[in-house]
């Protein structure tokens, strides 16, 4: 069964959790969404906190793939930029799918409609993202489309004597 993708959820209470319950689950089974685990949901809180004020400035833009039950199994945030010469492409974070529901193509679906909504925001020509080095992430962006356009080695402190390069891939919008 497809993921069913919606753009711009309302936020309830309900989708909240929902949210929360993916991040801390994608991240405490290794997923590298900002956090390393073992972490809790009241850590992961006042980020999601933070992405809800961008939210509510119409800065950022929240994506989320729901099961046939209507779980929250798959989310991603799209981000505009602050600096006035770089309005012409977008950010995405945090993009995430339940690990129950890894290995199915629902993130490769997922960043097709991430593409699809970066494709209907006005003048958006291209999407940038950061991934962190030694997963084999680059592999599954570049499944999706994605170039490799740099790489800063060692940029992201995993754990003491555990970096990882911080890779920056790029999707330009046909
Ligand atoms: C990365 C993630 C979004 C991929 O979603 P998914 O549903 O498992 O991926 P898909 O099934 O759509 O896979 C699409 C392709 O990418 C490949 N792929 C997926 N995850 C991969 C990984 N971690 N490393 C290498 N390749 C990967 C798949 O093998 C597949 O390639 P194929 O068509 O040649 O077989 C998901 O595994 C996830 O949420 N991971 C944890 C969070 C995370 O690290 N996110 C990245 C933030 S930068």
């Amino acid at each position: 069964m497809p993921l069913t993708f919606t753009l711009d959820p309302a936020i309830t209470p309900a989708l909240r959790d929902g949210i929360l319950d993916l991040w801390t689950d994608v991240s405490n089974a290794g997923g590298a969404v900002g956090f390393v685990a073992p972490v809790t949901r009241e850590e992961i809180r006042p980020e999601l906190v933070r992405h809800f004020v961008q939210m509510a400035e119409g800065r950022t833009r929240l994506l989320v793939g729901r099961d046939e039950a209507g779980e929250i199994a798959a989310a991603a945030f799209l981000t505009r930029n602050t600096h006035r010469l770089m309005t012409h492409w977008v950010w995405l974070y945090t993009v995430m799918v339940h690990p129950r529901h890894q290995g199915q193509g629902y993130g490769r679906d997922l960043l097709a409609a991430a593409a699809d909504a970066a494709r209907q925001m006005a003048g958006v020509e291209a999407i940038r993202l950061t991934c962190r080095g030694g997963l084999g992430l680059e592999r599954f962006y570049a499944s999706c489309g994605y170039k490799e356009v740099g790489r800063i080695p060692d940029a992201i402190r995993v754990a003491p004597g555990d970096d990882r390069d911080d890779v920056i891939m790029l999707l330009p919008l046909a």
